[in-house]
């Protein structure tokens, strides 16, 4: 069965190929590397054995997104990765985000609700509940005004395919809400490639402990948490690409009940930034060298998720501890730059 992975060849979406693939799914990728490489592909053959098809297309041009569901018309089912996600930079340039994470979920939704039947995953984000009243977070807590360009597209993004669904009965999607993706995966041949400061927590650790940043700032440690640290629910990358897989085959094999739903991803458990350092340490033997600083401005306190639902319904659970996902980033970041 051929799956569209529009962004297979960024850092979820290798690592949602290469469990696709071991499920026997033929792949095909969308990418422009307009935040990935190429040499990726490379990474997903050597840990399956099978090269998945790959076009560079850029999903902003819908003449060829046209053409390639023409060319492709056998796709059952789409995973849609392919955004920018860097949200200081879709404050600066909103229009980029509207255009890149609004238009081609729009040229990509009008492919697939003129197909007879057709499933669609969607990339969603805790984002979409800012700082939520109650922890952990249900997908029943209310969407907050979002904070920036880049969370409004996935509010937004989610309400489009649900007033799309509404009107298809043929077209069946979930959004899948990520908490905050994290890791490698075990073999090292594929995993989180930053291009230029990481966003992210993460990838700024293992980029500072292997000496390419100087130091990490830690923002606010007088928050109402344990140590005074934001805390966050870290999600292993390979867990959940498995989620991917999961609500995927719920859709294609006709098991949902709703034609839109939304689950969270995430392993229920929040951790602060010094534990995330603490493990840090723990994993590599090193001594991280951060400095607590001053909060920053738009930070939520405390995100963490209710997983029953994708527990229950989807069958997923995470697998992986913070100590292993943090292994797997370390192992990763040396090998890159080695
Ligand atoms: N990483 C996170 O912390 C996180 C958290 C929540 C949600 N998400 C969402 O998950 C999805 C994947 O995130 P990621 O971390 O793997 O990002 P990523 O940047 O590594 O992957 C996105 C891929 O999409 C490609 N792409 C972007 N615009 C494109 C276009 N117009 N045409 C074709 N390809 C295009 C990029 O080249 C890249 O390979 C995104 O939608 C992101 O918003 C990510």
């Amino acid at each position: 069965m051929k799956i569209l992975v529009t962004g297979g060849l960024g850092f979820i979406g290798s690592h949602t190929v290469v469990e696709l693939q071991n499920e026997g799914y033929e792949v095909v990728i969308i990418d422009d590397c307009s935040n990935s490489s190429e040499k990726v592909l490379e990474g997903i053959t050597s840990i399956t054995g099978k090269t998945p098809l790959f076009e560079k297309i850029d999903l902003k041009e819908k003449s060829k997104v046209e053409d390639f569901f023409k060319r492709h018309a056998d796709v059952k089912g789409v995973i849609h990765f392919a955004a920018s996600k860097a949200v200081g930079e879709s404050v600066e340039k909103p229009l980029l985000y509207y255009e890149n994470n609004i238009g081609t979920l729009v040229y990509l939704l009008k492919e697939l609700a003129a197909k007879n039947k057709a499933s669609f995953i969607f990339s969603s984000s805790c984002t979409v509940y800012g700082q939520a009243d109650e922890m952990p977070i249900t997908e029943s807590a209310p969407v907050k005004q979002a904070e920036s360009p880049y969370g409004n597209t996935k509010q937004m993004g989610e309400e489009i395919i649900a007033d799309t669904c509404k009107v298809n009965e043929n077209l069946n999607a979930i959004a899948l809400r990520y908490f905050n993706p994290m890791g490698a995966h075990p073999s090292v041949m594929i995993g989180e490639l930053p291009i230029g400061v990481p966003q992210n927590l993460v990838p700024f650790i293992t980029q500072t402990g292997a000496g390419l940043r100087e130091q990490l700032s830690v923002f606010g440690d007088d928050y109402p948490t344990p140590d005074g640290t934001c805390v966050r629910d870290y999600i292993y990358v390979v867990d959940l690409a498995k989620a991917h897989v999961l609500a995927l085959k719920r859709l294609l094999e006709g098991d949902n009940s709703d034609n839109y739903d939304v689950f969270n991803v995430g392993t229920g458990k929040g951790s602060t930034v010094l534990e995330v350092i603490k493990s840090f340490e723990k994993v590599s033997g090193k001594k991280l060298n951060y400095k607590i600083v001053d909060r920053r401005e738009g930070d939520i306190t405390t995100a963490y998720a209710d997983t029953t639902k994708a527990n229950e319904v989807l069958g997923w659970k995470s697998q992986y501890s913070l100590d292993e996902a943090m292994k797997s980033a370390w192992d990763w970041e040396q090998k890159i730059r080695s």
